[in-house]
């Protein structure tokens, strides 16, 4: 299998009944088990990307969308579709079974797969995502980092090799979306998948490989968290909230007190504003 787990050259799309080119000229190239966060304002274009990349829209530009080489167009849509698992904003929409075991089995009897291997691998995903013990609660009873994590155990259960992430993390709380990002991390890294993670929150980056800043349906800035995480006046100007170390920083340059320009951790933040106060 490729390297490439995405490839998009040179594409452009526009709505029917939409008189401006959502997307403009997007290249992007992820490989294979990376994580690609593609980072925006609302209505910027990352859904209409992803779900391009997905052939769940159609390309009807020049440009080209590969998925592991192969060209993403109605011919070919039966088997990019078995390389990608979604999970997107609402956990509430994306609930078919009575339990959370036949809602993860669903995906799988739907292929026709054995019945002993489904139950293996419904058993294996729900352990992955650590909610084996919910195996038989309805999904309408759990909260909704939990809802999310069967929402991801059913994506696994199919054994994608790229999981896309459409703002799955938008409606849990701080420690839901930070636990839900580092439960995906973990996968990622134990079976190669290759993630795409849409966001609009910049906190969301720091695990990524590969960032891409989408604005107007332009790519305008591309690399790794660090480098645009520093890029705090482009940030503010694509609608983007500068994070908090980067304000606290500038304010105390305002102070006459100069920290590294490298992006550190809050918390290094803090231990270098403690030493300069206790010097003071
Ligand atoms: N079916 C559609 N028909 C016409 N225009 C659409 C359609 N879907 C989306 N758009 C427009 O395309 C633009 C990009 O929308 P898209 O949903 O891709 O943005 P987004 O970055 O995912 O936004 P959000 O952060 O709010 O989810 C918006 O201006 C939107 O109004
Ligand atoms: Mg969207």
């Amino acid at each position: 299998m490729s390297n490439k787990a995405l490839e998009i050259k040179n594409l452009s799309f526009k709505y029917r009944h939409n008189s401006k080119e959502t997307l403009k000229k997007i290249n992007l190239s992820v490989e294979k088990g990376k994580w690609l966060s593609i980072l925006s304002r609302n209505g910027s274009g990352k859904t209409t990307l992803i779900k391009l990349a997905a052939g769940l829209l159609e390309n009807s530009s020049k440009g080209s969308i590969k998925i592991f080489d192969q060209e993403v167009n109605q011919e070919n849509f039966a088997s990019i579709k078995e390389h990608i698992g979604m999970v997107f904003q609402n956990p509430d929409n994306q609930f078919v079974g009575p339990t959370v075991q036949d809602d993860v089995a669903f995906g799988l009897e739907n292929k026709s797969i054995e019945r002993n291997e489904m139950i293996e691998r419904v058993d294996s995903a729900l352990k992955d995502v650590e909610m084996i013990e919910f195996a038989n609660r309805e999904p309408n009873s759990l909260s909704g980092g939990q809802k999310q994590r069967v929402a991801l155990a059913s994506v696994l259960a199919l054994q994608p090799d790229i999981i896309i992430l459409d703002e799955a993390t938008s409606m849990l709380d701080p420690k839901g979306r930070k636990s839900l990002l580092k439960l995906v991390q973990k996968l990622r890294s134990q079976y190669k998948i290759t993630v795409i993670a849409i966001t609009h929150d910049i906190q969301e980056i720091e695990q990524s490989d590969q960032v891409i800043i989408i604005d107007g349906g332009k790519k305008k800035l591309e690399g790794k968290p660090a480098k645009i995480l520093i890029e705090d006046e482009k940030l503010e100007s694509f609608g983007l909230e500068v994070p908090f170390t980067k304000r606290v920083r500038k304010r105390l340059f305002e102070l006459g007190i100069i920290l590294p320009n490298d992006y550190e951790s809050k918390e290094m933040v803090a231990n270098k504003i403690w030493k300069y106060y206790s010097k003071m």
